[in-house]
This record gives C-alpha cells, structure tokens and sequence, in this order.
C-alpha cells in the first residue's frame, strides 16, 4: 500500500529527530495526500518535542556505546534495576483485572487464559530475555510482540518485525542481515538488514518455522555470538537486539520431524508465551465484536456502529473461528460493508463459511 511505503520516510525522520523534514513531507503531499497519513504527521509534528527529545537520548546513549571501544556489546539503552525487575514480577502477580488490562490497552481481552498471558508479559516483558510465541493464524501474536516490546526497557528503541514467510530464502537472508556493496548482482549499495535496523530495541521474527535450514543455521550464530555478517562481507558485526519470535506451526513438532534445529529451538524459547484461540476466550469474542464492530463503523464512515440480533449473536458464538480474530474482523466488516444499517444483522448477513460452520 503506497501509505505504508510513504511511511518509511516518516519513521526515518522521526529517528532522527526531524521535524523539518516532517513537515517538508507534509508539504510534499500536499492537500491531496492520504488523509490518514497527513493526519499521523499532524500527530507528529504535535508531538514533534518529545520525539525530539527522545531521539536526542538515543543519539547520545548511540554516540556512548559507538565510542566504548573495548568492542563489547553495547547494554540495553536503560538497563533495568533488579528492583524494577522485581516490582513488575510483584505487580504480574497481584495487579487486578482492570489494571493488569491497562498495561494492554490494545488488545481487547478479559478471559482467564487471556489474562495469564498478560501477566506473564508483565513479568519478562522488563527482562532481556527471548521470547516465542505460539498461536494459531489470527489470535494477535504480532500484536503480543508489539506489546511485549512497548513494556520493555528498549521502548524507546526501534520495533523492527519482520514475516520470514513473506520471502524466498535468497531475499530473506539479505533482508535479516543486510549485504555488503557489490555482494551479488544488483547488489549497487551497502544494505542493512533487519538485525542491525532493531539495534538497541526488539526484533520480531514472524513465522520463523518457515526459514531454510541454511537461514536456521545462521539465524542460531546470530543468536548465540551476538554478531551478524552481512551477506557479502568480510567482517562481523555486533548486535544488540532483543529477539522475539513467533510461529503458527508447532516448532517441538517440526524439530522431531527434522525440519527445524533443535538447538535453534532450545535457543529462541527460553520464555514460550502461548495464544489461545479465540474459541477458548469465553466471552472475549462479544468484547471483540464490540470493539471491531465500532472500529469498522469509524473506518467505513458509518455514523453508528451495528447491532446484532439475538440469533446471529448465537451463531457467531457456535462458530469455530479457525481464523482467529483475523477472521473475526473480517467477518465484522463484511457485515458492516453489506448489512442494511437501519436494522440488526440478521443470521442471513453472515458470510456462508459462518453460518455452514454454525450449523444455520
Ligand atoms: N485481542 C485483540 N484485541 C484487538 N485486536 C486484536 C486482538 N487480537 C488480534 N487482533 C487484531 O487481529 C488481527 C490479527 O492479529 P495478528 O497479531 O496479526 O495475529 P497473528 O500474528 O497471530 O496472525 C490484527 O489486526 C490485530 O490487531
Ligand atoms: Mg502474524
């Protein structure tokens, strides 16, 4: 989508702390840009103090650990203290609902197994550790890495996710670890990969059961020695990210099958944060409809958000949902794309996937 490529440019400056080049952006766009985008930039530029005071720290904590030049890895931008470690385990442990759930203002869920993810966050999230999470397609496992960084002490670092699945292995391995001038055809520039783009914040590997054996293989080296070689160069370069990856294949089932290392296992789940599916979330699923029903009436300009009739309530209930809340939203939109506003969504407004898999 051409926003998400215009994107690109606004995240760069925002790093570097230009306003000015925010705002010359704006003016680039002109009155007729993507409303959605001027309106982020408005937000930005509003925002532009902080920001800049922010990326003036992580200039300077940069300039600190490049100048440290006992070549040792660089400490996460603000370390936390044992107490601070302890406080949030105090705090995983006894906060109650409601303000367990505002460290999660996101991710809609109220269900016990829900919540025990949540505090399970809450615990890691401060420490350095590497997480993997598991989950069918759709139960929000981007969304949990997104938060798992946001509550960690890199949040003022970049978030940098990458879909291993969305590329053939010769592209991945350049976009992971970057490549030298000249390493391959084409090849007319220094790249970086996605390893040193997160330096110190959090790198989200999605889908990593989909990697060759050769990627697995240097993905480990990464993982293990803490430096990365770019494709094509001669040196190694140091690393300092926190790693968060996640799968909808059962990775312990891959390794027995061969096709995952198990070394590479052992080493990506020291922490495993595992996602319901949306059918064991009890009630989370009229919270979700809730919440993605006012979503979808604000994005597609209706005035009021749907109303549902008792029996299509049922059936979206009886109804598996093997696509998660993915499907759910998609569901959701349908609804308000198709239904007539003036009355409540009747069983006959359901796609045939919901109502065949319900049993209407
Ligand atoms: N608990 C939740 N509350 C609100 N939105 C959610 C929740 N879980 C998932 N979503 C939304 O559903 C979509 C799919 O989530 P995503 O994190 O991409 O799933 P996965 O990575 O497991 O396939 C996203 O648009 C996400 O924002
Ligand atoms: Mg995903």
């Amino acid at each position: 989508m051409s926003s998400d490529r215009a994107g690109d440019p606004v995240r760069r400056a925002l790093k570097l702390g230009l306003a000015g080049v925010l705002s010359e952006y704006k003016d680039e766009l002109g009155a007729d840009g993507p409303a959605a985008l001027r309106h982020d930039l408005d937000e930005l530029l509003a925002a532009g103090a902080a920001t800049a005071a922010a990326a003036a720290s992580t200039a300077a904590a940069r300039a600190a650990a490049e100048a440290d030049s006992s070549g040792a890895p660089a400490l996460p931008l603000v370390a936390p203290t044992a107490a601070e470690l302890a406080a949030a385990a105090a705090l995983a442990e006894t906060a109650d609902v409601d303000t367990l759930c505002a460290h999660f203002p996101k991710i809609v869920a109220r269900s016990p197994k829900m919540l025990a993810v949540f505090r399970l966050i809450l615990k890691v999230a401060p420490t350095d550790a590497t997480v993997v999470i598991h989950g069918e397609s759709g139960t929000g496992k981007e969304q949990i890495a997104r938060s798992i960084h946001e509550l960690s002490s890199r949040k003022h670092g970049p978030y940098v996710a990458e879909n291993c699945a969305a590329f053939p292995e010769s592209l991945l391995e350049s976009e992971l670890f970057g490549h030298s001038k000249g390493a391959f055809t084409g090849a007319d520039r220094m790249r970086k990969g996605r390893f040193q783009m997160a330096d110190r914040g959090t790198l989200f590997l999605d889908e990593v059961g989909d990697m060759s054996s050769a990627l697995q293989k240097k993905l480990l080296r990464a993982l293990q020695e803490g430096e990365i070689r770019p494709v094509g160069a001669s040196a190694p370069i140091k690393i300092n990210v926190r790693f968060l990856s996640a799968s909808n294949k059962d990775l312990a089932e891959l390794v027995k099958k061969g096709l995952f290392r198990e070394d590479l296992f052992f080493r990506l789940s020291p922490i495993k944060i595992v996602l319901p599916p949306l059918r064991e979330r009890g009630d989370d699923l009229l919270l979700l409809l809730d919440h993605l029903s006012i979503e979808a009436a604000r994005k597609s300009g209706r005035p009021q958000p749907p109303t549902y009739a008792p029996e299509t309530l049922a059936l979206l209930r009886r109804y598996r949902w093997p696509g998660n809340v993915r499907e759910l939203q998609n569901e959701v939109q349908r609804m308000v794309a198709l239904a007539d506003p003036g009355r409540p969504v009747e069983p006959r407004d359901l796609s045939s996937e919901v109502r065949a898999g319900a049993g209407a």
